[in-house]
């Protein structure tokens, strides 16, 4: 039967859902049921009714899968009602705001047996698990280390669109949407994923000096440094207060040369200068096919999202992101339009890439006292 796939969130990155479904339904691979979202929708396929919420969705049409899209604390009891509905789900990245919340969610795939895909879209990228498997083997020498470089621009329309960006609590529940766990977070991922520690104790330690340019109450310019169970130090660089906004980049250092991928664009750069593009699996249709065929492994569940989590854990208990004095901004544009630079940000990042250092170790101008967590 054709799979009859719910959305929950069709504003934001949920359009992008829709329109993903609407592509299966013309190649008669899936359906769109139904949406939910407490803001209407317009341009919504023909015939698709639109619910309040989930669970009046649920109660009235039929799901098999059930895609959230939604705010960070609503993921885990968003994907609770889809499972004991019987459908199996496409959570958005990041899955949950902690590691209770994460043990909670997997208790819940355990006892429901429904498939729970994280949308982690570059784990689906042959960039990606080509670049692993070689890692793997050991193509690049002894390994040094891997780092991530996040240079991007948000303006202020991107903290205003909804109450819970920015945020690291929302009304007493946590949220941590801040560079390194939401926005960038794809690139902690997929350095994890490289180093094929995905797994809640695949973590060894994590270190994190979270700063801030923008009136928010969560990081965006951060250093975290990981320790996997099997010693590779993880250095994630990246800022939201960027001159430019630019594609990140996952860094392998290894003894005989680096290898950069580009997830964005599924673009690997390899030691000897060879520049690969790469294609990509669909998420959704990877969770279809892994219903018809549970042989078929998902590219990123609920599971592999566990080493990710363990860093949200460690931002989320980490004490509030200290300001970058004003000194060290400056500001561009007006209204909406309005973003903040951290004065010479590229520089520091590009160094604690290259040394996988934190800030604080080389001396940024921002830095205070760093924060260590575990
Ligand atoms: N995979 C990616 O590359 C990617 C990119 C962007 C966002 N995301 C993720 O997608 C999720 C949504 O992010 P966004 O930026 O689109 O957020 P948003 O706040 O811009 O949009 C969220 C939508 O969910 C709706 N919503 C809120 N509560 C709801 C509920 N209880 N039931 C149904 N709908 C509800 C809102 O009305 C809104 O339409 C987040 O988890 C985010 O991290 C992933």
């Amino acid at each position: 039967m054709t799979p009859r796939v719910a959305v929950a969130g069709v504003h934001g990155h949920g359009a992008s859902h829709v329109r993903n479904v609407a592509r299966l339904a013309e190649a008669g691979r899936a359906r769109l049921a139904a949406v939910a979202d407490p803001r209407p929708a317009e341009h919504l396929p023909a015939g698709v009714r639109q619910y309040g919420g989930l669970e009046e969705l649920l109660a009235a049409a039929e799901a098999d899968v059930v895609i959230i899209s939604t705010p960070i604390q609503t993921h885990v009891p968003l994907a609770e009602l889809a499972m004991r509905a019987g459908a199996d789900v496409l959570l958005e990245k990041p899955p949950t705001a902690s590691l209770a919340e994460f043990e909670q969610l997997s208790a819940l795939v355990d006892e429901t047996g429904r498939a729970c895909q994280v949308g982690f879209q570059a784990q689906a990228s042959t960039a990606t698990l080509k670049l692993a498997q070689m890692v793997a083997d050991g193509r690049f020498g002894e390994l040094r280390g891997i780092s991530t470089i996040g240079k991007w621009v948000r303006k202020a329309q991107y903290f205003q669109r909804a109450r819970w960006a920015g945020r690291r609590t929302l009304d007493g529940v946590a949220v941590v949407d801040g560079a390194v766990t939401n926005p960038l977070a794809h690139s902690t991922a997929a350095a994890l994923l490289l180093d094929g520690s995905t797994g809640v104790d695949d973590v060894r330690s994590v270190e994190t000096e979270l700063f801030r340019a923008n009136a928010i109450e969560s990081d965006d310019t951060s250093t975290v440094r990981v320790v996997t169970g099997r010693g590779t130090k993880i250095l994630v660089a990246v800022t939201l207060c960027a001159t430019e906004h630019l594609e990140p980049e996952v860094i392998v250092h290894g003894s005989a040369g680096r290898a950069v991928l580009k997830y964005a664009s599924d673009t690997l750069e390899l030691p000897d200068g060879t520049v690969e593009k790469h294609g990509r699996a669909d998420l959704l249709e990877n969770l279809i096919a892994h219903r018809a065929d549970p042989a078929v492994p998902l590219y990123c569940p609920l599971s592999a999202t566990g080493g990710f989590t363990t860093v949200v854990e460690a931002v989320r208990a980490a004490a509030d992101p200290a300001e970058i004095p004003a000194g060290l901004v400056r500001w561009e544009g007006e209204g909406l339009e309005r973003h903040p630079i951290v004065h010479d940000v590229e520089t520091w990042i590009d160094r604690a890439s290259d040394e996988l250092a934190l800030f604080g170790e080389l001396g940024a101008p921002w830095t205070v006292r760093p924060q260590r967590e575990k």
